[in-house]
């Protein structure tokens, strides 16, 4: 049997949700792998598996799915607590630090699953880097659509010393800006080379008015499920 990199995803993404127990609260991720993981979770409590399930999805795309699947749906004024998240990641790093929000989803991703018991991250092999930044692709940072261009240049301007390009996500031809789910622009960083203390970098960033979050997920994943071509690796925190 030939395994398709899509059947890789759905063993690690069936594999995360064996973690997932009747009564929890769970926190629903976004992106091809977590849709994968939310489509198990429907189809369990379709057949009986699990029970008294409570989805927190963390974008209105993960809203919708899970709706279309009848799991429960609640939100984290209701639920502060969070039993257990699964979701993708862009990049892990070998302390499981993260960068997310490749699709958008950063900040409603960050805020459920910082509030999770269990934050377990599904990704394949492509996935894992050396340093955060190192796989060459984005790393994004959510911006209030105000003055953009000023927190933009800012942020290039924090991380010069690592040849930081600072672009704003657009789509479709006519490249017209991303607008997430909460109404505000993205900023994708790249970098040359490594941004150093990640925590300061967090840090650095966040003090930037006009910036709502970034997409480094940093001591907040306890497993990561990696799927390669010859099976599942887990890490545990
Ligand atoms: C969404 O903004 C992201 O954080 C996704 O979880 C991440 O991009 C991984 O997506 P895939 O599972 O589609 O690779």
């Amino acid at each position: 049997v030939v395994f398709t990199q899509d059947d890789i995803k759905k063993i690690a993404a069936y594999k995360a949700v064996e973690y997932v127990e009747s009564g929890m609260v769970i926190g629903l991720g976004t992106g091809s792998t977590a849709k994968l993981a939310v489509d198990r979770i429907g189809e369990l409590l379709r057949q009986g598996k699990l029970k008294d399930i409570v989805g927190i999805p963390t974008s209105k795309i993960t809203h919708e799915q899970a709706l279309s699947l009848g799991i429960p749906l609640s939100d984290l004024d209701s639920h502060p607590v969070v039993d257990l998240a699964i979701d993708g990641a862009d990049e892990v790093d070998p302390f499981l630090n993260l960068v997310k929000g490749r699709g958008g989803y950063l900040l409603r991703e960050k805020m459920v699953e910082s509030a999770c018991k269990k934050f377990i991250v599904v990704v394949d092999e492509s996935k894992l880097v050396n340093y955060i930044g190192g796989s060459g692709l984005a790393m994004p940072v959510e911006v209030i659509q105000f003055c953009w261009k000023f927190t933009a240049e800012r942020l290039r301007r924090l991380f010069e010393e690592a040849g930081c390009v600072a672009k704003l996500r657009t789509f479709g031809e006519k490249e017209e800006p991303f607008v997430t789910d909460n109404g505000n622009f993205i900023v994708d960083l790249y970098f040359e080379r490594s941004i150093g203390d990640l925590k300061a970098a967090s840090v650095a960033i966040l003090q930037l008015a006009g910036v709502v979050e970034h997409g480094m997920f940093l001591d907040m994943a306890t497993t990561v499920i990696v799927a390669g071509e010859l099976g599942l690796t887990v890490k545990n925190k």
